[in-house]
């Protein structure tokens, strides 16, 4: 594959932050990943703009971006905004050619693969890929709503993301006897990593005893279960020019994506996401890398027991073997890999449309602060869509000479 280059990152503070508007939040992460992008290259240059947040110089030159990819789930009914990619494109002096994608919380990697795809193709050389999602406006019976707009509507009508995920966590404890002490294990340990990590919604270490008391939302899950509702944005700039120039910069090793039915009651297995797997087999075999070689990990945890299948499903730990690895501590500093070093979505929060943008973010400056001294580190991403019929993984790496 063609060298895809993570030149800049941006992640806003992730929350709920009732004094920010959906596209100040865009306009915070389109800026704030454009200064972060370093290079002899670049001068600086005075951006004004529309909504009068922090910005006030852009190290890149900005008609360097050929074009915008603009991910978000549902802006038309928690903000009655649409068209967004204009909305994204008229921040930047050109006027980029611009384009929104839409798929449920894998919104953001989706937009990031069709980045790719358009990278890939030779038709644009450098792009901006930016998700945003601003939630915390709506009562939460209202967002509720909107969020199993995911689901599909005529078969599993009046069923939340909470109730779905449930029926797999009871799958899941029926047949490998996982427990819900290990499911409060995942979002301790998430809570746990998200104090060290500024842009997360929540900085608190929660107790085990805590979760296990929480409110019941949908048996077994809990609050402490659950990943909140929350506001943010967070965007990257991919390039396939100058790759030398950007050597010490991290790269796109791999990515797949995978399909499986908008229905549970479609499904031959509760006890798996198989999209999850058709999209980490092709990650897995474009990059040339087994999930052993994986050592940081953000995966699609908007519940504890997606999670537990995320490490199974991506080969982590064999099926049935994640709770056990999970009370071994395995999936953290000291263990086999980290998994969720963010915090997760359980801990950092979940703006549907900006989280697979945010992971890879994430991840690109945690390879740049946390790569091996000497050789190649990898890094996966896993960013779902529903209770699993969207899945996609990408890989990354930093080389460390
Ligand atoms: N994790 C940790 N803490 C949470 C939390 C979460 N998921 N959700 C809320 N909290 C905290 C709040 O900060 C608040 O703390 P405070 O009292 O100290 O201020 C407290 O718990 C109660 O919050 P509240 O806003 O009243 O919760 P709620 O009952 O309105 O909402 C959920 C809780 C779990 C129902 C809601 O977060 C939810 O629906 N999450 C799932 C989102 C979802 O489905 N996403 C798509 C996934 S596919």
């Amino acid at each position: 594959m063609k060298k895809i280059k993570v030149i800049g990152s941006y992640i806003t503070k992730f929350g709920e932050l009732w004094d920010r508007s959906l596209e100040s939040l865009f306009e915070e992460a389109v800026f704030g990943s454009l200064n972060s992008v370093d290079g002899e290259k670049f001068t600086n240059r005075k951006v004004t703009h529309q909504y009068g947040t922090t910005m006030s110089e852009a190290k890149f030159k900005l008609s360097d971006i050929d074009a915008v990819f603009v991910a978000n789930m549902a802006a038309g009914q928690f903000a009655n905004q649409l068209h967004l990619n204009a909305l994204v494109s008229q921040m930047l002096p050109n006027n980029p050619v611009s384009f929104r994608v839409e798929a449920a919380c894998a919104s953001g990697s989706m937009a990031i693969e069709m980045a790719e795809l358009g990278l890939l193709s030779g038709r644009y050389r450098t792009v901006l890929v930016v998700g945003a999602e601003k939630m915390t406006d709506a009562m939460v019976s209202d967002s509720t709503k909107i969020l199993a707009g995911a689901s599909e509507y005529q078969k599993e009508y009046g069923s939340t993301f909470p109730a779905l995920y449930a029926l797999l966590a009871q799958a899941h404890m029926q047949e490998y006897g996982t427990t819900t002490n290990q499911l409060a294990k995942i979002a301790s340990k998430n809570h746990i990593h998200a104090l060290n990590n500024p842009k997360a919604q929540f900085r608190k270490e929660i107790p085990i005893d805590v979760i296990n008391n929480s409110m019941v939302v949908a048996s077994p899950l809990r609050l402490f279960d659950c990943s909140p509702i929350s506001d943010g944005a967070a965007s990257v700039i991919l390039t396939t020019k100058n790759i030398k120039k950007y050597s010490n910069k991290p790269t796109i090793e791999g990515f797949g994506h995978g399909q499986d039915s908008l229905s549970l009651v479609d499904r031959k297995s509760l006890t798996e996401l198989s999209a999850t797997k058709i999209a980490a087999n092709q990650a897995y075999r474009q990059a040339k890398v087994k999930p052993k070689d994986i050592s940081f990990a953000e995966v699609h945890d908007c519940f504890t027991i997606a999670e537990l299948l995320a490490c199974e499903d991506l080969g982590f730990f064999r099926k049935g073997e994640a709770g056990k690895a999970i009370d071994n501590n395995m999936t953290t500093y000291g263990g086999k890999l980290v998994v969720n070093p963010s915090g997760g979505l359980k801990a950092c929060g979940h703006p549907v449309g900006a989280t697979g943008v945010k992971q890879i973010a994430f991840l690109s400056e945690y390879l740049e602060k946390n790569s091996k001294i000497k050789g190649k580190t990898f890094a996966l991403a896993h960013n779902v869509g529903g209770s699993g019929a969207t899945a996609i993984v990408h890989i990354l790496s930093k080389t460390n000479k």
